[in-house]
């Protein structure tokens, strides 16, 4: 297998390397090892699980600037939320000097703070992360949208955080694609009346949803479909189109993630978004 993990030397980022454009756009992980997300004194004292709310299962400042699933006093929920903004600021610069035709066109979405210990939660297969997967919502219907996602590790202890990051899109469309269920338009309508997704889930969404269940209720696959197990350490930050890369968090503690949207049409090249991709596999418009 290709690399999937592409690393970017100390002070190159704003290089406008088009061929690290060329591997984001194309599922790859661009790793920069050299670019912190630093606590402040103050902020510190939100290095524990205690932080969250433990009804949620991350703790998230929106686009909205609303704070939702943290614990504590007013000033620490200040304090979180303003250690939460100060990220969106310094992840949005990043994007925006990696990649600077995203800057008018990526959508903002929620930064989110991750406490707890990524090894010891349990969870149903599909909703487990230490699975392989392709990111995609049951609820929230995108329509080829993409997703890109920043990722730092702000461990004080020098934990890292091990992924395990998988074949490159289409291998993974072309392995699965045979045996997923077909797409049912009534399907859809019905469940965009009755609320069960917030838009009409498009055969993009069917598809993307079906791959992430494939991928993750797969055992052979898990152990045996290419893969490289990596650590980010503390210190790091990497950014990828987590609904292209295959991934999996399998250990960690304390990480921060700002989530973006960005529609493929918008992309340095279209032909590589997943929505191209499996439009061209299918034969037909997916939206
Ligand atoms: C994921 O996006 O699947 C999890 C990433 C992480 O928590 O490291
Ligand atoms: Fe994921």
């Amino acid at each position: 297998m290709e690399q999937q993990i592409v690393e970017i030397p100390a002070g190159q980022e704003g290089a406008r390397n088009a061929e690290w454009i060329a591997a984001l756009e194309a599922g790859k992980v661009l790793y920069l090892p050299h670019v912190p997300f630093v606590f402040t004194e103050a902020e510190k004292k939100l290095l524990t699980p205690d932080v969250r709310d433990p009804k949620s299962r991350n703790i998230s400042f929106g686009a909205d600037n609303r704070l939702k699933g943290g614990a504590g006093d007013a000033a620490t929920l200040a304090l979180l939320a303003a250690m939460m903004e100060r990220y969106r600021t310094q992840a949005e610069a990043l994007l925006a000097t990696l990649a600077p035709n995203y800057k008018a066109v990526l959508e903002r979405g929620a930064i989110s703070y991750r406490p707890s210990v990524v090894e010891n939660r349990v969870q149903s297969w599909r909703a487990d992360d230490k699975r392989m997967h392709v990111d995609a919502f049951p609820s929230r219907p995108n329509h080829g949208q993409r997703l890109l996602r920043v990722f730092s590790n702000v461990n004080p202890a020098g934990v890292p955080r091990v992924w395990r990051v998988g074949q490159p899109f289409e291998d993974v469309a072309r392995h699965f694609l045979p045996r997923l269920k077909p797409y049912a338009a009534w399907q859809a309508k019905v469940m965009q009346a009755l609320g069960i997704t917030k838009s009409l889930r498009s055969e993009y969404d069917h598809l993307m949803l079906q791959l992430h269940d494939a991928m993750k209720s797969d055992e052979d696959y898990q152990k045996n479909a290419p893969q490289v197990t990596f650590g980010f350490p503390p210190g790091s930050t990497w950014v990828v189109f987590s609904d292209q890369a295959s991934h999996a968090a399998m250990s960690g503690q304390f990480m921060m993630e700002h989530t973006l949207q960005l529609a493929p049409s918008k992309q340095y090249h279209p032909e590589a978004s997943p929505l191209a991709i499996l439009t061209r596999l299918q034969g037909h418009a997916l939206v």
